[in-house]
């Protein structure tokens, strides 16, 4: 039974054995199935309807749920995005993926694309790109941050003129860490129509070693790809320069290649780890693969987010399945939702090597049928379900693999600008544990209790101890913790209330500050003693 926040949720409150009155303060979500959706696509809750909470500052998206449907879903924990959130600083959200609720937020971290768990040296850590967006490119780092979101490092590219772009952050199973870079080069663009002098926007990528922070390998698409094979706009001289290739996707294989997806290019292609020469390119003007899927397979356009679907592919194998978000255009020319022609999609290919053919083996239409001109990925889940996140368009749908819908969400209204509406980059769904360092969060609002604790995961109900002297309070009840922050109605008639999380063993993780009901103010620094 699938429990939205404050509705299934709130009746499954008369089912906890404490006697206490237990309300859920996040706000609920809409959802399609009750009507909810014509006035969420209107706009009437803005064109990123949000929530506020009493305890924490943090503010996070009001979802629309078109479909859910648990039992066709993978079953991985918490779902990943940096949605553009109004009034915010976008940063890496974590959301739980059994009812949506948030579950992380940190503005401080700026950017934030790309969140999601890796593998470093054999432990699963949180990583993230922060810096500076500069629509359509950005220069920053790559962080990983341990289970207290403690940052262990911060890793950018060495001897560019700009630091990691926004696209890609791929840890590789060797210790290092791929960034891509965008910088401008004077450059002779005779060939495309401009002057000796022109000015590009070259794309480099770098391998680096995460430990040390020095290069491994580094790659400048102008040293192995003709500026004719681009699709993008005409050259133009730009104060960043034409951006002609524009990379946005970099895995790295055990055999040490690098699978690369240029958008411009309409191409992915598998670079030679040693010289940096193609092995071989799906799609694009020098595509070498014969289409057994009527040109469906490599008519691809201005794609986002390729992977192999087993990571152990190696040159010399004879096929390959590669997964990728297939934009199909580079200006928006169809309306989402009711896109008629070149909407987006999620592909799936098989790619055989001996033959050198490639066919499709899945493809995956929002189920309303969208075109999103930017941005976007497909997240491979460990059960064959792919997750899309469509970029520009503001929604994530799960698919089974054999296409049935098993999740639609929208973080935000159907909208036809190019503009200024919610977006994300990826979205990513993954197991994920974690305890934060700062203690939950307690607030006093209309005499009632708030409590939240933004980033811990493992924290299943909620002990109130009260009492009139605040250095002497004593445990009254437990209750369930549901959503991002629940609301507690006092259940005494006490003066002052501490709250402390406590795990599904019944364990004590941290306890809040004391609050005086009646002012809402906090004694900070005087927290006491449990009274287990
Ligand atoms: C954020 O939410 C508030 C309250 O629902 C709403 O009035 C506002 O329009 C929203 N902001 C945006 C940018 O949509
Ligand atoms: C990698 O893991 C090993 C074994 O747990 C540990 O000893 C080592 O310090 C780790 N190295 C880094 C760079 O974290
Ligand atoms: C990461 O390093 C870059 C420079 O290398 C710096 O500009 C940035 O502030 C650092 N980020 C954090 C979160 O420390
Ligand atoms: C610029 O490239 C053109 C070919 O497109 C070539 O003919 C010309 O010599 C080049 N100019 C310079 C200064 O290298
Ligand atoms: C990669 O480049 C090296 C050096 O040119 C070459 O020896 C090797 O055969 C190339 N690998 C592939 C798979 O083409
Ligand atoms: C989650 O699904 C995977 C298959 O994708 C399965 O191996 C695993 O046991 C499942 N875990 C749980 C907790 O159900
Ligand atoms: C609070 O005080 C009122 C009036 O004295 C009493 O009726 C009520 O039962 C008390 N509530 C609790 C939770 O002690």
């Amino acid at each position: 039974m699938s429990s939205f926040p404050g509705v299934a949720a709130y009746f499954a409150a008369s089912l906890l054995v404490c006697p206490v009155a237990w309300v859920l303060a996040d706000t609920p979500y809409f959802r399609a199935a009750t009507g909810d959706d014509e006035a969420y696509n209107a706009g009437a809750y803005g064109d990123k309807p949000n929530q506020t909470y009493h305890s924490s500052d943090l503010r996070s998206p009001r979802f629309l749920i078109n479909a859910w449907r648990p039992e066709a879903m993978s079953n991985e924990s918490h779902i990943f995005i940096s949605p553009s959130v109004s009034k915010q600083h976008r940063s890496p959200m974590i959301f739980s993926a059994k009812d949506l609720s948030l579950v992380y937020a940190d503005p401080n971290w700026g950017g934030g694309s790309n969140p999601t768990p890796q593998i470093f040296n054999g432990t699963k850590y949180l990583t993230i790109w922060t810096g500076t967006d500069m629509k359509g490119w950005g220069t920053g780092g790559g962080l990983i941050l341990d289970e207290s979101y403690n940052m262990l490092y911060n890793i950018t590219t060495n001897g560019l003129p700009t630091g990691a772009d926004n696209h890609e952050f791929q840890l590789t199973h060797d210790g290092g860490a791929m960034l891509n870079n965008y910088h401008t080069k004077t450059y002779n663009v005779t060939s495309v129509g401009g002057p000796e002098d022109g000015r590009i926007q070259d794309c480099a990528f770098q391998e680096i070693d995460v430990v040390t922070g020095e290069v491994r390998f580094e790659w400048h698409a102008t040293d192995h790809f003709e500026l004719t094979e681009s699709f993008g706009d005409a050259y133009q001289d730009r104060e960043n320069g034409w951006d002609w290739f524009h990379m946005n996707s970099i895995f790295k294989t055990l055999d040490g290649n690098y699978l690369i997806s240029s958008r411009h290019l309409r191409t992915l292609a598998l670079i030679n780890g040693t010289d940096g020469s193609r092995i071989w390119q799906v799609g694009g003007k020098h595509n070498m693969f014969e289409d057994l899927s009527d040109g469906k397979a490599t008519d691809f356009a201005y794609q986002h987010h390729a992977r192999f679907v087993d990571e152990s592919y190696t040159v010399g194998d004879s096929s390959a399945e590669i997964t990728f978000y297939n934009n199909q255009v580079m200006h928006p020319t169809s309306h989402s939702p009711g896109c008629k022609m070149d909407c987006s999609r999620g592909m799936r290919i098989a790619l055989d090597f001996d033959a050198m053919k490639v066919r499709l083996v899945r493809e995956f239409y929002h189920p309303r049928s969208v075109q999103a001109w930017a941005q976007g990925g497909y997240h491979s889940l460990p059960n064959g379900n792919a997750l899309i996140g469509w970029g520009t368009v503001p929604a994530v749908t799960e698919f089974t693999l054999n296409g049935e819908v098993a999740m639609d969400i929208q973080f935000g209204p159907w909208s036809d600008a190019w503009d200024g509406l919610a977006t994300s980059y990826r979205v990513f769904k993954s197991n994920f544990k974690a305890q934060p360092p700062w203690p939950p969060s307690i607030a006093a609002f209309d005499s009632i209790i708030y409590v939240s604790w933004n980033g811990a995961t493992e924290v299943v109900s909620w002990a109130v101890s009260g009492g009139d002297d605040p250095l002497t309070l004593q445990g009254i009840t437990q209750v369930e913790k549901k959503g991002f922050e629940t609301a507690i109605p006092p259940p005494s008639n006490a003066s002052y209330f501490r709250v402390d999380a406590l795990n599904s063993a019944g364990n004590v993780l941290a306890s809040t500050d004391v609050v005086e009901l009646a002012t809402g103010t906090k004694l900070a620094g005087k927290r006491l003693p449990k009274y287990f």
